[in-house]
């Protein structure tokens, strides 16, 4: 089939930021500062923002790919097998064989489900609007931005305005952005041009003086363009969002029987909520999907058991 006459449920979804090693150490209670503990369990994961999502988008059974950097050795190679495993396309993946690849050191207390993640990124470039520039556009039907190198996210976001200005409206590509850590360029996000789809986290509401989902939606009403979708995941709270009548809308939070493990939770609601909305469902829906996966999530260790949990539900 070629690419022209691809329909655009066979297109894939892409999603850009980073991918990082999460080294994994699971305990029964957190530690205490200057104590010798022993671990449950140790694991390597492959870890960041967007290469989780796409980990959750293919279990789901919505085709991907990843576009960010890697470095050379064992730990790309562990990284690569993993995206390879779950059919994750990697032809937009660069290497940079000078960097030493991202790493998170996670305790994950299996009492509380929480995870403490000690990050480093000591020189591993983000993707550039000249990288961009390279992408067959016409294989994606939505591309998602974790937010991170604004500058160079806005101009592919206008490379991308630009692609869409001459198709008709159902062959144009989604924009879908992430907006994560509180750190005000980041924020240059929220009311950018085509942007369609904002998902900022409770940290950035929190950071914004907001206290709840609804009065953080309330609150960023004035930032984003009329139309636009802003998405707030909240935890326990479940998740809130501005539809683009400007009406709220609102999921309740699915918990698990028991918390277990909460790395990852939000990577997991934004693919769930993207892998709905791009085949089409309604904005509740997909809210109401994202909270459920990533509340099921919450339940065991990583990501696989999102398939089997979503096996005949969907
Ligand atoms: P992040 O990983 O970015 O901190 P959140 O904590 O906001 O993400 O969680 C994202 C989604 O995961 C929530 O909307 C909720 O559906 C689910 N979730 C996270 N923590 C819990 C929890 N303690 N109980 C139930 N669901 C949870
Ligand atoms: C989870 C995650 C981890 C990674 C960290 C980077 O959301 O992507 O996989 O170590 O955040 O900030």
């Amino acid at each position: 089939m070629s690419v022209r006459s691809m329909e655009q449920k066979d297109k894939k979804v892409l999603c850009i930021g980073l991918v990082c090693l999460d080294i994994i150490s699971v305990v029964d209670k957190y530690p205490e500062e200057d104590t010798d503990n022993r671990c449950v369990s140790q694991r390597w994961q492959r870890g960041g923002n967007a290469s989780n999502s796409c980990t959750v988008l293919s279990l789901l059974g919505t085709s991907c790919a990843f576009m960010g950097s890697l470095c050379a050795g064992p730990v790309a190679s562990f990284i690569l097998e993993d995206f390879q495993k779950l059919n994750i396309d990697m032809s937009l993946v660069s290497e940079h064989a000078q960097c030493v690849t991202p790493t998170s050191l996670v305790i994950s207390s299996s009492s509380t489900g929480s995870r403490t993640i000690l990050h480093i990124n000591r020189n591993v470039p983000d993707v550039t609007a000249e990288d961009f520039s390279k992408v067959d556009l016409s294989h994606f039907k939505w591309i998602h931005w974790e937010g991170r190198n604004v500058d160079e996210q806005l101009k592919m976001i206008q490379q991308v305005a630009r692609h869409n200005a001459a198709l008709p409206l159902q062959q144009q590509i989604t924009i879908s952005v992430e907006i994560e850590k509180p750190r005000e360029p980041l924020y240059e996000l929220f009311a950018y041009g085509d942007v369609v789809n904002v998902f900022v986290s409770k940290d950035v509401a929190r950071h914004l003086g907001f206290q709840t989902p609804q009065t953080a939606l309330e609150g960023l009403r004035c930032r984003v363009k009329v139309g636009a979708v802003v998405i707030c995941a909240w935890a326990e709270k479940g998740a809130d969002a501005l539809a683009p009548d400007g009406l709220l809308v609102h999921s309740d939070a699915f918990p698990p029987e028991r918390l277990v493990d909460t790395l990852g939770a939000g990577d997991t609601f934004n693919a769930a909520v993207i892998h709905k909305l791009s085949n089409g469902a309604r904005l509740e829906e997909a809210l109401t999907f994202g909270c459920r996966v990533a509340g099921g999530k919450c339940g065991f260790h990583g990501y696989g058991g999102i398939a089997d949990m979503v096996t005949g539900q969907e």
